[in-house]
């Protein structure tokens, strides 16, 4: 595992764009799963300017959507599929057979297999973007998630629900259940990009880059990637002397 650490976030988010334009520039056909939350939007503000600037060329990359309420109407505004084109997808003309999601209606053991069966078709990930969970989650591979799950259909944590009932205007509102890739499927990912922003992930951050790797902090998995880098900033990770 490296980590880096940048002094703010406007670093920490032109450190991930570098990344993944320079992805894109070797491998045009690149196959990115990305998140959603806030920690990504510095990130994909700078794609999509780099994509509209013309100093990128997004039209043969291929995204997966790392995790999906499950239940509600493709169509609704309040899925993570229909966020994800809002913020970056859709300013940057992708089109819809280069997105691979998860149909949140769909039977679960299905769509759980045609996703899998969607990434190896086209050609495994080559980088997958992820943001911290405050319980250390990933996606929705909540704590107790195995290394080597797959895709799969899981229930939210009452935490999770808590933290998304914004988005829904209460808890009750919140799907119970969300269809995510799972760890095993994220660890096979030629690149593993952990992004983490801000003092309320310092905890966390500093149990995860501590390890050891354990299924009870589903983000100590950097640990076991070969190729895994933590994207930090200063206010995630204080210097021994800001302490
Ligand atoms: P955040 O979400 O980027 O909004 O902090 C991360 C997560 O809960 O997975």
């Amino acid at each position: 595992m490296k980590l880096v650490v940048t002094d703010t976030y406007e670093q920490l988010s032109d450190k991930a764009a570098a990344l993944i334009l320079a992805q894109v520039q070797n491998k045009p056909r690149s196959l990115f799963v990305l998140p959603t939350g806030a920690t990504p939007l510095g990130l994909f503000r700078r794609l999509v300017e780099a994509g509209k600037a013309g100093h990128a060329d997004f039209s043969a990359a291929i995204f997966a959507v790392l995790d999906e309420y499950a239940g509600i109407a493709t169509s609704d505004r309040r899925s993570l599929c229909g966020w994800l084109r809002r913020e970056l997808l859709d300013p940057l003309a992708i089109s819809d057979d280069r997105i691979l999601t998860f149909t949140p209606h769909g039977e679960p053991q299905v769509e759980a297999e045609r996703m899998e069966h969607a990434l190896a078709q086209n050609g495994g990930i080559d980088v997958a973007v992820l943001g911290l969970g405050p319980n250390g989650h990933l996606g929705f591979n909540e704590p107790g998630s195995a290394f080597d799950s797959g895709c799969r259909l899981v229930s939210l944590t009452p935490e999770s629900i808590r933290s998304n009932a914004a988005y829904w205007g209460s808890e009750a509102d919140v799907p119970r259940t969300g269809f995510t890739l799972g760890l095993g499927t994220l660890l096979a990912a030629r690149d593993f990009v952990l992004m983490v922003s801000g003092a309320h992930k310092a905890d966390i951050l500093a149990r995860t880059i501590n390890g050891p790797a354990s299924v009870d902090l589903p983000a100590t998995i950097v640990h076991l990637h070969p190729n895994a880098i933590v994207l930090a900033d200063r206010a995630a990770r204080p210097s021994k002397a800001q302490l």
